[in-house]
């Protein structure tokens, strides 16, 4: 209810802006990638953090716009480097228009994004802008270490568990603690909701890795196998390398040495190298566990028992997702 209840806040104040204007092929990319649809997590999370820390929420809906509008031209620019099909179930930007007009509607939601914090006074913009702008380099950081690892072979769990602390986990936890500050929260509580944002946020990432093999096709929205094809070291790849049978190891190193073009095979067979080795319930152990130190974090917090719930109920709802 709690999460309806920000998310029709949220759109509702997205859809009261006019995404379109000229030039239409800037412009119109943006409108259709904000309104594709999708979660809408992050800006859930920064409204209820205001929420919890202040008496009007509603205060913190610019935060929110600049963060859902960084969060999808991350999306767009993200597909391109991934050569990735699908989006929420449509057309990526780059496929529905060209690379070039995802490089540039990207670019002009990045500013668009910060231009939203114009809407505080100089104290509070100062607080968001620096948190947002080492937000943004960091994503940057996960993106190339996740790019770079597609092509390495000798990839770590911590590694990989470090890049999507970059790539994904520090907006999650950058969108709460926006909240927060809008809030004017004290900073102990702002650097707690922070961490309990990184992970879950972890825990989200994992989650998404293992929808991505092995989601449903028909509700996931993004081209299931996408991962695999692209030779990507995700949790499910190099725990399997850890612990499945010498066999299975020789067989996934093969299938994951270059860009095979028969990528059908190449899915279906590592998915089924996976299940033989019981990758998808230890990828739910880990999603576990992570989750348990977000509401571990909680219990430190200096706020009503009632809005910990309420972020517990958050995570349980994010970790129960079929998209
Ligand atoms: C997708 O994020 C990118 C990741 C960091 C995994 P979401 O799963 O939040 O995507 P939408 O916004 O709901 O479509
Ligand atoms: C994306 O990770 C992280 C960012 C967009 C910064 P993924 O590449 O796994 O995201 P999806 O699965 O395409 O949404
Ligand atoms: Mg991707
Ligand atoms: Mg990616
Ligand atoms: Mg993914």
């Amino acid at each position: 209810m709690d999460i309806l209840h920000y998310q029709k806040e949220f759109l509702s104040y997205l859809e009261s802006k006019q995404w379109i204007h000229e030039p239409k092929n800037l412009y119109e990319p943006i409108d259709y990638i904000l309104k594709l649809g999708g979660k809408r997590m992050r800006p859930v999370l920064t409204l209820m953090a205001a929420d919890i820390f202040s008496s009007d929420f509603k205060k913190a809906l610019p935060a929110a716009l600049a963060v859902e509008v960084f969060h999808n031209f991350t999306l767009i620019h993200d597909d391109i480097m991934d050569a990735a099909p699908l989006r929420r179930g449509k057309a990526t930007v780059h496929e529905k228009w060209d690379t070039n007009t995802g490089i540039l509607s990207g670019d002009a939601m990045l500013i668009l994004a910060y231009q939203y914090f114009e809407n505080y006074e100089p104290a509070v913009f100062q607080k968001l802008a620096k948190l947002f702008s080492k937000t943004a380099l960091e994503v940057c950081d996960g993106q190339q270490l996740d790019v770079d690892f597609e092509t390495r072979n000798d990839v770590t769990i911590p590694e990989y568990i470090n890049m999507i602390r970059l790539k994904t986990s520090v907006l999650v936890a950058a969108a709460l603690k926006m909240g927060a500050i809008v809030a004017e929260a004290n900073d102990e509580n702002a650097n707690l909701i922070y961490d309990f944002g990184l992970n879950l946020g972890l825990a989200f990432q994992l989650q998404d890795d293992y929808l991505d093999t092995f989601g449903d096709p028909k509700t996931f929205g993004k081209q299931v196998g996408g991962d695999i094809i692209e030779n990507k070291k995700t949790y499910l790849y190099l725990k399997a390398l850890e612990v499945a049978t010498e066999d299975d190891k020789g067989k996934l190193a093969y299938l994951y040495r270059k860009k095979l073009a028969d990528s059908v095979d190449k899915v279906s067979d590592v998915q089924r190298i996976f299940e033989l080795n019981d990758i998808p319930l230890l990828i739910k152990e880990e999603i576990k566990i992570y989750t348990e130190k977000a509401f571990n974090t909680l219990a430190e917090m200096n706020i009503k028992d009632t809005d910990k719930q309420r972020l517990k109920d958050f995570g349980l709802w994010l970790m129960n997702r079929s998209v």
